[in-house]
């Protein structure tokens, strides 16, 4: 298996590593627009090799996509991140001329790699990567909901005082202040979240976890990236080793939860042909209304893209439901 990763910034090189040390592919490539740094970069990741006992090849290329040929799975975290007071939606017209440029040199090398997307923001940059690859959208999705459920499931390990490990959790919709986590479909080894934390404890965790990014950003100057790279990497390793493990990935529905022609977060099934599965949870009234409204919050960010006139093909302004 050849793993190409593109962008050596933080998330990048952090799933890079994870990815390495998991030997989860005999390859990774890096690649990145920087010169010297990523070939560093790549350099020192794979001297962990002797400590960390991978055996994982790691090699940072400076745009050359040749380097890149043949890979089974292309991590797209290529762009800006953003810094205190922006959101993840200013970054909008900057990266999707960067993940356009790279997902059309990524196809041009592997026609038939799967291509996962983490540039922000999410669910737009994976409409962009979609479009710009003409790939089958389900071999074009977007990590987020991993991390956003990891952050809640965090929240709740840390306010139990009970392992991560032992917390599960869906969360849907949009990356950003309108995704929808699911007290309901959230249990403490299957034993209803709700026995454990009252209304009020969930709900301060649920607020938390929806600014989970911007509370790092404030603390840190730029967005997060161990986590993101971690959930990046969890997803390559569903892929490569085909284990069907369910997600919740950013996904094109075509008709699922009475929406399409758009991207938002679901829950999957993820194995070697990408998204082998979306799951239809049977959302009550409430749920529904939560999943809607993220719906239409993303629907107004395609539109953003769609007037960029980068791209023939646009569907932002097609009614989803
Ligand atoms: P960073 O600034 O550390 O790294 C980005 C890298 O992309 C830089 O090394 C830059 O040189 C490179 N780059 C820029 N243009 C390029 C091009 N045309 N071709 C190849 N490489 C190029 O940023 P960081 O923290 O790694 O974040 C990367 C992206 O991931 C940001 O857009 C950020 O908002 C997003 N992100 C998304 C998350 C998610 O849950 N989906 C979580 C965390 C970050
Ligand atoms: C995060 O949620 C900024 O999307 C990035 O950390």
């Amino acid at each position: 298996m050849k793993i190409t990763v593109v962008g050596a910034g933080n998330v990048g090189t952090a799933c890079a590593t994870e990815m390495a040390e998991k030997e989860i592919a005999e390859e990774i490539i890096i690649l990145d627009v920087k010169e010297g740094v990523t070939q560093g970069k790549a350099l020192d990741i794979w001297q962990a090799s002797a400590i960390q006992s991978f055996d994982t090849r790691v090699e940072g290329v400076s745009k050359d996509y040749s380097a890149t040929k043949d890979s089974d799975v292309v991590v797209i975290t290529a762009g800006l991140p953003r810094k205190p007071g922006m959101s993840r939606d200013d970054l909008i017209h900057t990266n999707a001329i960067i993940v356009k440029e790279v997902t059309e040199n990524v196809v041009k090398y592997s026609p038939d790699a799967i291509l996962v997307i983490v540039s922000n923001p999410l669910d737009v940059m994976t409409y962009a990567a979609f479009l710009a690859s003409g790939k089958e959208s389900s071999k074009v999705f977007g990590m987020a909901g991993l991390l956003d459920t990891a952050r809640y499931k965090s929240f709740i390990a840390k306010e139990l005082n009970i392992s991560p490990k032992s917390i599960h959790a869906i969360l849907m919709g949009g990356h950003g202040d309108s995704m929808v986590p699911l007290p309901r479909y959230t249990t403490v080894a299957g034993i209803p979240v709700t026995e454990f934390l009252s209304d009020d404890k969930l709900n301060v965790i649920i607020d938390r976890t929806k600014k989970g990014g911007t509370e790092l950003v404030n603390l840190m100057g730029t967005s997060a990236w161990y986590a993101p790279g971690a959930a990046a990497a969890q997803m390559v390793e569903a892929i490569v080793k085909n284990s069907r493990r369910v997600f919740p990935v950013c996904a094109a529905l075509n008709g699922e939860y009475g929406l399409k022609d758009l991207h938002l977060g679901v829950p999957v099934v993820l194995g070697k042909n990408g998204i082998e599965k979306i799951i239809e949870l049977k959302l009550n009234e409430a749920e529904l209304k939560l999943v809607l409204n993220s719906a239409k919050q993303v629907k107004e960010l395609m539109k953003i893209l769609d007037d960029m006139n980068i791209f023939k093909k646009k569907y932002g302004s097609v009614n989803p439901v």
